[in-house]
């Protein structure tokens, strides 16, 4: 038995994959392209694993896919890969196009001729599950109740409308061809191994730095933070105890301004890694120019997954927020190594 899994270098995908080998030894194939997020160190602590295979690829070559399929006869699939960073999204579209819309027609396809080919029970019990996010819903206003799985799609950038073109394209083929898919649309993961243009892990590292923590416009936007290793466990349930053709919602009852986690975090780094000059880290947040088409809030309701699955996020904002800062101090040599000059020339692009 193996499982494939697509994007399993990057942030939520490595975490997974570390996740799964500490509960099972089942086989999981790694495709990922190691596009700038992608790192294959982050596997590093797995090398000597033989249930571990990596294949460096993209979703954007169907004879490649074709080849994994035929050569591992996976039980299921979890695409984790995509484009993920909005603001990438907003000054350079395309990359989201090809690959978070063509890549999963093509992964869809791919699986699709596979799934046909199986016998009767392989064929039931193969599994399509595509990991989508909070932001297809689009916004919310301050008092609008949180996202269910029946909210319309309404997204607002061209990351969110990616991924809502693929949410749809799964759905097409569970309807159209019977595929046995799957879709959960998380919120705002946070912990280790997150490529630093996030919002934490750039607030961690430009205020070990010494350098101005950016927060877009009045940093009163909302997210609710869902810590990885949660997210790795709703995954795992919802691949085994999931019904075909549906939809979870997954939160993590954190909902907090871009202001409030900033502090937090600064908090927490006065607590454990003061200043040299003593102040507080807080004295390095500047409000910047917002993000175009910024939106306001963003809130879960998980109440399917945990009536229907039994699953619910354990770690709060606060005991999460200390690990993953604890974390980025603690690896040093992983963060030197993502400072890159295209990290750098991103830096230098974005906050100008
Ligand atoms: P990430 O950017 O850290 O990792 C993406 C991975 O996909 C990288 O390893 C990259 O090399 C790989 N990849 C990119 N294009 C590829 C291609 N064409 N073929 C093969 N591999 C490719 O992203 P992440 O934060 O780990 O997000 C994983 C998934 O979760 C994405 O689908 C994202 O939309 C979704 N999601 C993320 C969040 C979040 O807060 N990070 C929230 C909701 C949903
Ligand atoms: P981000 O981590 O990019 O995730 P997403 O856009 O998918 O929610 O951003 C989280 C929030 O933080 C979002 O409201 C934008 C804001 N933000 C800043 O205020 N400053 C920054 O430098 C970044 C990267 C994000």
């Amino acid at each position: 038995m193996a499982i494939l899994i697509t994007g399993g270098a990057g942030f939520i995908g490595s975490n997974f994959v570390l996740d799964w080998f500490e509960k099972t030894n089942e086989e999981i194939i790694n495709i990922d392209a190691l596009t700038y997020s992608g790192n294959i160190k982050n596997l590093e602590s797995l090398k000597n694993n033989s249930n571990l295979f990596f294949l460096q690829g993209s979703i954007n070559d169907k004879t490649f896919l074709k080849k994994a399929f035929e050569d591992f006869k996976p039980r299921a699939v979890i695409n984790f890969a995509a484009e993920s960073h909005v603001d990438r999204s907003i000054s350079s579209p395309e990359n989201f196009i090809q690959t978070n819309i063509i890549g999963i027609f093509n992964l869809l396809e791919i699986s699709r001729e596979y799934w046909e080919s199986l016998v009767l029970d392989s064929k039931n019990n193969f599994r399509f599950y595509h990991i989508s996010t909070d932001e297809v819903y689009g916004e919310l206003k301050p008092d609008d109740p949180s996202f269910k799985e029946d909210n319309p799609y309404i997204p607002n950038s061209p990351y969110s409308a990616s991924k809502a073109s693929s949410d749809h394209l799964v759905r097409a083929w569970n309807k159209t061809y019977g595929l046995p898919t799957l879709i959960s649309n998380c919120s705002n993961n946070f912990g280790p191994f997150q490529y630093p243009e996030k919002l934490i892990p750039l607030c961690i590292i430009n205020a070990l730095q010494n350098k101005e923590i950016p927060i877009y416009g009045d940093g009163k936007q909302v997210r609710d933070w869902l810590y990885v290793k949660d997210h790795c466990s709703a995954v795992r349930k919802i691949l085994d105890k999931g019904l075909p053709g549906e939809t979870y919602n997954v939160g993590g009852n954190n909902e907090k301004t871009n202001l409030e986690v900033v502090s937090c975090i600064c908090d927490v780094l006065n607590k454990i890694r003061p200043r040299e000059n003593n102040k507080s880290y807080k004295e390095l947040i500047v409000h910047i120019e917002d993000r175009p088409g910024h939106d306001k809030r963003y809130s879960i309701n998980s109440s399917k997954i945990f009536e229907n699955i039994n699953w619910a996020p354990k770690e709060s904002f606060e005991s999460g927020i200390y690990k993953t800062v604890n974390w980025y101090l603690e690896n040093p040599e992983w963060l030197k190594e993502l400072m890159s000059e295209e990290f750098k020339k991103w830096m230098e692009f974005q906050y100008k």
